[in-house]
């Protein structure tokens, strides 16, 4: 006689429990709990994946020594910009999970990157479209590929048996949520279920050296479980992320076992796919003619590269008790921490004032140097005075009012040589080894926020 076997799961972070509790022992969240279906079969505690492999021979304990070392080549896909988020091409027997928002372009750039990579078998398995969509889509970006197989399939036992068939050498899995193990029986997208899809795409990927991509939807605040429970079970976590009212996709690493995590790659959307960025800055700088005050150009490190991102500020006379303080692109606390620096060392008060702030594009900045850019761009907006366009601005601000020497100078020096502006300000700390004689650019060393202001207004 079987017995129904549940358990229940916290959704936001895929803690298991037994019986139902309130708050989530895990991360803390209220209400959080819901009972899934358990039901895999004990008796051969199997997955899908062994059932089809067979059984394999039980894995002993060897010495690091015996193991030989076989440095197999990445495949090396037609996209520089994975190849370098991915640090270097495709692992062979890898798992990648990419996650992303809904509609922001994950489908559209994997089935891309499958159709560029001629000389490679790659399974695209979609769960969540029919062969015809897909079949527009791949027009619509204008691409064919012999090697390139479909299979619109959610259940984990077919799929592996059509693998077992075709032989592919790479797999792409859109999306994990919609995958369903006949080992348990909850819905597709439980946290259950998802998480023993995934192990059992990993167990594959292990045993057969085929790397897998799984895709994977989270939600805006990245919390809702899914994508969130498999990171520490893949090998690497890419993060689609960006607006999706701009053209500008960014992919990032979150982790990556055979890498940088500190990778970024930049497309743009267009009627035809997706493009690589290659030129960055020159797209996120808008206006260079017309001199507008609140506009502030930050010297910032994205991933490896340096790229010149505009800051823009709007401070208006507040009507309302509470001012209002919104952001895009930048950390809110962030900003009210550079606004009490400046009512602070600067005797300005921003306590009256609405301020709005936007990093241009649609990018979310997280390289702290940014800080004396959004600090210039506060004060253009207060004084209603343009910053000219010739200068940019790279440099942390710290709670004293001091500008903080920031990482790679040199880079950010010369790129914004290379964009053509004529100063850059950076921190006074920064001028240790800094050669300020070899850049055609005036380096300007500063160590407080007053003399930025003097020296612009
Ligand atoms: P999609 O890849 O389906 O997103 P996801 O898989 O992350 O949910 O992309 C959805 C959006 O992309 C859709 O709004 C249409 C747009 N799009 C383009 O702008 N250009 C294109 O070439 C394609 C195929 C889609
Ligand atoms: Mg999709």
């Amino acid at each position: 006689m079987s017995k129904i076997k549940t358990a229940f799961f916290c959704q936001n972070c895929g803690y298991e429990s037994t019986k139902w509790v309130g708050k989530c022992p895990s991360c803390q969240q209220w209400n959080t709990f819901v009972e899934e279906l358990v039901q895999k079969e004990k008796g051969n505690g199997k997955s899908d994946w062994n059932a089809f492999n067979g059984d394999t021979s039980p894995k002993k304990t060897m010495q690091l020594a015996e193991v030989i070392a076989q440095e197999q080549p990445r495949i090396i896909s037609g996209d520089a910009e994975l190849n370098r988020v991915l640090g270097g091409g495709i692992v062979p027997g890898s798992i990648v999970l990419i996650a992303g928002e809904p509609g922001i372009g994950k489908s559209t750039l994997f089935l891309q990157i499958g159709l560029q990579l001629k000389n490679t078998k790659t399974l695209y398995i979609s769960g969540e479209e029919s062969e015809q969509q897909i079949k527009m889509r791949a027009d619509r970006i204008k691409a064919s590929n012999e090697n390139f197989y479909l299979l619109t399939e959610t259940s984990t036992q077919t799929i592996f048996a059509e693998i077992k068939k075709l032989k592919p050498q790479l797999l792409i899995v859109d999306s994990v949520q919609t995958l369903q193990s006949n080992f348990i029986d909850s819905s597709p997208g439980s946290v259950s279920q998802i998480r023993e899809c995934a192990a059992e795409f990993q167990q594959f990927a292990k045993e057969t050296n085929i790397p897998v991509f799984l895709i994977g939807h989270i939600t805006k605040e990245g919390s809702i479980a899914g994508p969130k429970i498999l990171e520490h079970m893949v090998d690497t976590v890419l993060q689609f992320e960006g607006d999706r009212h701009y053209a500008y996709r960014i992919l990032r690493t979150l982790k990556n076992r055979f890498g940088s995590t500190a990778e970024l790659g930049i497309y743009q959307m267009n009627d035809d796919g997706m493009h690589a960025v290659t030129n960055p800055s020159e797209i996120l700088i808008t206006q260079k003619e017309d001199a507008l005050s609140g506009i502030a150009i930050a010297a910032t490190i994205e991933g490896q590269r340096p790229l010149l991102i505009e800051v823009q500020a709007l401070v208006t006379q507040s009507v309302y008790g509470t001012p209002q303080r919104t952001v895009s692109g930048f950390d809110l606390r962030r900003l009210q921490l550079l606004l009490a620096v400046l009512e602070k060392r600067g005797g300005f008060h921003f306590g009256v004032k609405d301020v709005f702030l936007n990093i241009a594009g649609g990018l979310k900045v997280e390289d702290p140097s940014i800080d004396l850019a959004v600090l210039s761009a506060l004060l253009s907006s207060f004084e209603d005075v343009a910053i000219p366009h010739n200068i940019c601005f790279a440099g942390e601000v710290g709670l004293s009012g001091e500008i903080r020497a920031v990482n790679r100078i040199e880079q950010r020096i010369a790129e914004a040589q290379k964009l053509g502006f004529e100063k850059i300000i950076v921190s006074k700390y920064n001028q240790k080894g800094l050669a300020k004689q070899r850049y055609q650019i005036e380096v300007i060393t500063m160590g407080r926020v007053e003399e930025v202001y003097r020296h612009l207004f």
